[in-house]
């Protein structure tokens, strides 16, 4: 297997879970050293052995750091970068996709559900790359964890789907901010993905399948699947692409199946 990620450091924020989780292991494959983060030591412990155990090379464990962090804290993302910075001495890579999806009708948002979603969505992504940035070597990549919510409404989803829409647009400005160091900056914008997040919006199989249909691949996607976008995007495979959002959405948002 081809390994462009050896002696590189990646950040994946939300690693104990779905798309983090599954990035992370293909990073750790691919040989790169890998910080996961997450609100929980249980979640994140969990997360390490299965990293152990599921990568396929023997050495991983000693590549991998686990940082307690909420991503909407700027002081968890200050002591995460000090980690980090103490651990590895810099970063190449910046997958900022710890986010969080509460999906209800934009009559019944709170204040309290709001600050909670642009908390973590938007505020922590911003935070999480501006602490980032200054470890990241030049030349390195960043890429944030968008949605397809941002290119196509959906009724329960207003808060949500803004707070998608703002972090691909910081995604565009920061292309251009960050271009004197060669830093690419892209988005993905995953479609209807089985991770725990989905489940939780789609707790039955009747429910799943009926999402399933809306797609042109007549499938949900996998984590893998995203991990092998975000991994094309953050290599050097991806050199001249910056500013972008990438759809891994099995033609959910361009086409109607037939
Ligand atoms: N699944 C989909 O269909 C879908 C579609 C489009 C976009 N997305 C986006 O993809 C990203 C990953 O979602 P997923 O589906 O893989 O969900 P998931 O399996 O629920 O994983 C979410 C991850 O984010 C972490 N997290 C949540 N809030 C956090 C916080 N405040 N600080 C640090 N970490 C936090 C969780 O860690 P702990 O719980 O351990 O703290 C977990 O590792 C999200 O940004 C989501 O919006 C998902």
């Amino acid at each position: 297997m081809t390994k462009r990620f050896e002696n590189k450091t990646a950040l994946v924020t939300g690693g104990t879970s779905g798309m983090g989780l599954a990035t992370a292991r293909l990073l750790l494959d691919e040989g790169a050293n890998v910080v996961i983060t997450g609100r929980d030591e249980d979640r994140l412990a969990a997360a390490a052995k299965e990293l152990g155990t599921t990568t396929r090379d023997l050495d991983a464990a000693d590549r991998l750091l686990t940082v307690r962090a909420d991503a909407a804290s700027v002081a968890d993302l200050d002591a995460l970068t000090d980690r980090v910075r103490d651990r590895f001495g810099r970063l190449d890579v910046v997958f900022a996709n710890a986010g969080v999806g509460v999906f209800q009708p934009s009559a019944e948002v709170t204040e309290d559900d709001f600050d909670q979603i642009v908390g973590v969505n938007f505020k922590g992504v911003y935070f999480t790359i501006q602490k980032a940035v200054p470890l990241l070597a030049d030349g390195g990549a960043i890429v944030i964890n968008a949605s397809w919510t941002l290119h196509r409404g959906l009724a329960v989803a207003s808060v949500y789907s803004a707070s998608k829409a703002a972090v691909h647009n910081l995604a565009r400005t920061l292309s251009a901010d960050l271009a004197p160091r060669r830093i690419r900056v892209n988005s993905v914008s995953p479609g209807f993905i089985d991770t725990p997040m989905f489940r939780g919006a789609a707790p039955s199989e009747e429910e799943a399948a009926a999402y399933a249909g809306q797609t042109v691949a007549g499938r949900l996607g996998t984590s893998e699947d995203v991990a092998r976008a975000v991994a094309f995007l953050a290599s050097d495979d991806a050199s001249y692409i910056t500013g972008q959002d990438l759809l891994v959405d099995g033609g959910l948002v361009t086409s109607i199946p037939a």
